[in-house]
């Protein structure tokens, strides 16, 4: 069987980096260390991300919030209001109106490897924050394979592919296009944990490259 693979997406349409200040970089570890490390501490790497949720039950909760409630997630956890409401979101009081109340973290023992995949259909893109461990030896990739027919299918099984495009999220933040196949390799000595921060996932959902003019609108995005 044959299959059409399309030219490779430029590197625009796939990561780009979000330049942080350091009070927000701050703010997001505080963040972990307060609410998501005491809840994780137990939690074994199998190849997945943890699920994170900490929205305020409401009518309006988004299409990947609906999913994540119906048990859709490998290992997910949900967070009481407190976490909504810590002042040191107002760190992000310009972003917010694009953002999602939920994300995932990853955490990844020493030498270990997150196989080519894509997300869930309903993940909206999201922001990739170094949270511990991250250094030039843990690869963010994005691979050039071809498109699933079944969105239930989203790992590559099949033979190892060179990385497209590699970079590291090391000394900021990246969003990252979540519907492209991408992975991580962790070749440091390290634990590695990032947290990605969800965009919106409802209606007023943004592909990528509206994302990419938010962001560079608002002075996060240089290039
Ligand atoms: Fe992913």
């Amino acid at each position: 069987m044959e299959t059409y693979l399309p030219p490779p997406l430029p590197d625009t349409a796939l990561f780009a980096k979000i330049n942080f200040s350091k009070n927000q970089l701050a703010a997001i570890r505080l963040i972990f260390k307060k609410y998501f490390e005491p809840a994780i501490k137990n939690f074994r790497y199998v190849g997945n991300a943890i699920s994170i949720d900490w929205n305020i039950i409401d009518p309006n909760s988004s299409t990947y919030d609906d999913a994540f409630a119906a048990g859709d997630a490998i290992t997910g956890y949900r967070f009481k209001e407190d976490v909504a409401n810590d002042p040191l979101w107002n760190e992000f009081k310009d972003i917010l109106p694009y953002m999602n109340r939920n994300g995932s973290l990853t955490v990844m023992p020493p030498m270990s490897v997150m196989t080519p995949h894509v997300d869930r259909p309903y993940r909206p893109m999201a922001i990739y924050f170094p949270i511990s461990g991250c250094t030039e030896n843990c690869f963010s990739d994005f691979y050039h394979l071809p498109k699933n027919k079944d969105p239930n299918v989203r790992n590559w099984t099949h033979q190892i592919v060179p990385a497209l495009y590699s970079y590291n999220v090391v000394d900021n933040a990246y969003i990252m296009n979540t519907q492209e196949w991408h992975g991580v390799r962790n070749y440091s000595r390290q634990t590695r944990i990032a947290m990605g921060w969800n965009c919106r996932g409802d209606e007023e959902r943004k592909t990528f490259a509206e994302l990419r003019k938010v962001f560079t609108a608002l002075g996060y995005i240089y290039e």
